[in-house]
C-alpha cells in the first residue's frame, strides 16, 4: 500500500485523475470502478474538465458503481445511479449502456447481485477502482464485520453511516437502512485501487486501515493485502498516522 500525503483536495484530485487518464490512454476499453459520496467529486470534475478541454475520451470505457441504496424509487436524485450520471458520466462521452451498478430495486436482489458480478467478469474485471472510506473504515458499504472475502450482496447500514449520509437527504429518516454493495472480495479483484480521504473526520479510519491489523472490524484494512493500492490523503486525514 502506497500512502501519499498531499496538501489539498485539488492536488489529490489531480493525482487520481492522472492515474485514470494514463490508464484510459493506454487502454481505451478500460474498466473503471466508480465510487459515490463526496471524496471522488473533485476527480470527476477534473476528468470532465480534461475531457472538454483536451482529447481525453471515455468512448470505449466501462464503469461499474460500487454500491446502491435499497428502497429508493428509481430516478431518486440521491440514488447512486443518478449521482454517478449527474456527477460524472453525463459530463463525458462514455456510452450510457456501459455504465453499470448494483440493482437496489430488483425483486430478486441475490440474483441481481450475482448478475452484476458476472457483468464485471464479462467486461474483463475492474482496472482501476476509485474508493472513499467511511468514518468507520467501510469501503463500498462493507460495514465493520463484513467478510474480507465477500461478494456483491445486500447489507444494513450502521447508524453512524446513516448519520454521515443524512447530509445528502432532507432528514436522516429518508436515508435507507439497506444497500447493495460490491463485497470486499469484489473490490480486491480490481487491478489498481485508488482510495481518497480528506479531513480530520477521516483520521481515525485512515490510521486504523493503514497501521492497524487486517481485521473485519475495519473493512478498508483488507487493502493491506492488495498488490497495488494507492491511498491519497490530505494532512488532516493523515494526522493520526505514526
Ligand atoms: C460510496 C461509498 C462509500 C463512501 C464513504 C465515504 O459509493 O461506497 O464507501 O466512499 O462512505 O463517503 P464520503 O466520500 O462522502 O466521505
Amino acid at each position: 500500500m502506497e500512502v501519499v500525503i498531499l496538501h489539498d483536495p485539488a492536488a489529490i484530485a489531480a493525482v487520481a485523475a492522472d492515474a485514470i487518464e494514463d490508464l484510459v490512454r493506454r487502454k481505451p476499453h478500460a474498466v473503471l470502478g466508480l465510487a459515490t459520496g463526496s471524496s471522488p467529486l473533485g476527480v470527476y470534475d477534473e476528468l470532465a474538465r480534461r475531457h472538454h478541454t483536451g482529447s481525453l475520451s471515455f468512448a470505449g470505457v466501462h464503469g461499474f458503481a460500487l454500491d446502491e441504496y435499497v428502497g429508493l424509487p428509481v430516478g431518486h436524485p440521491e440514488s447512486y445511479r443518478e449521482v454517478i450520471r449527474r456527477e460524472f458520466t453525463d459530463r463525458i462521452d462514455i456510452h450510457p449502456d456501459n455504465v453499470h451498478g448494483p440493482d437496489g430495486a430488483a425483486d430478486d436482489i441475490p440474483a441481481a447481485c450475482a448478475a452484476f458480478e458476472e457483468t464485471i467478469r464479462e467486461a474483463g474485471g475492474v482496472d482501476l477502482q476509485l474508493l472513499g472510506v467511511g468514518t468507520d473504515g467501510h469501503i463500498g458499504f462493507n460495514e465493520p464485520g463484513s467478510s474480507l472475502a465477500s461478494r456483491t450482496r445486500i447489507k444494513s447500514l450502521i447508524d453512524q453511516t446513516r448519520k454521515d449520509n443524512a447530509r445528502f437527504f432532507d432528514s436522516i429518516d429518508e436515508v435507507p437502512h439497506h444497500v447493495v454493495t460490491q463485497g470486499l472480495g469484489t473490490i480486491m479483484d480490481a487491478r489498481h485501487v485508488v482510495l481518497i480521504a480528506t479531513g480530520a473526520q477521516k483520521a481515525r479510519a485512515v490510521r486504523d486501515f493503514v497501521e492497524g491489523p487486517v481485521a473485519a472490524i475495519c473493512a478498508a484494512s483488507v487493502l493491506q493485502m492488495h498488490p497495488h493500492t494507492t491511498v491519497l490523503i490530505d494532512e488532516a486525514a493523515a494526522s493520526g498516522l505514526k
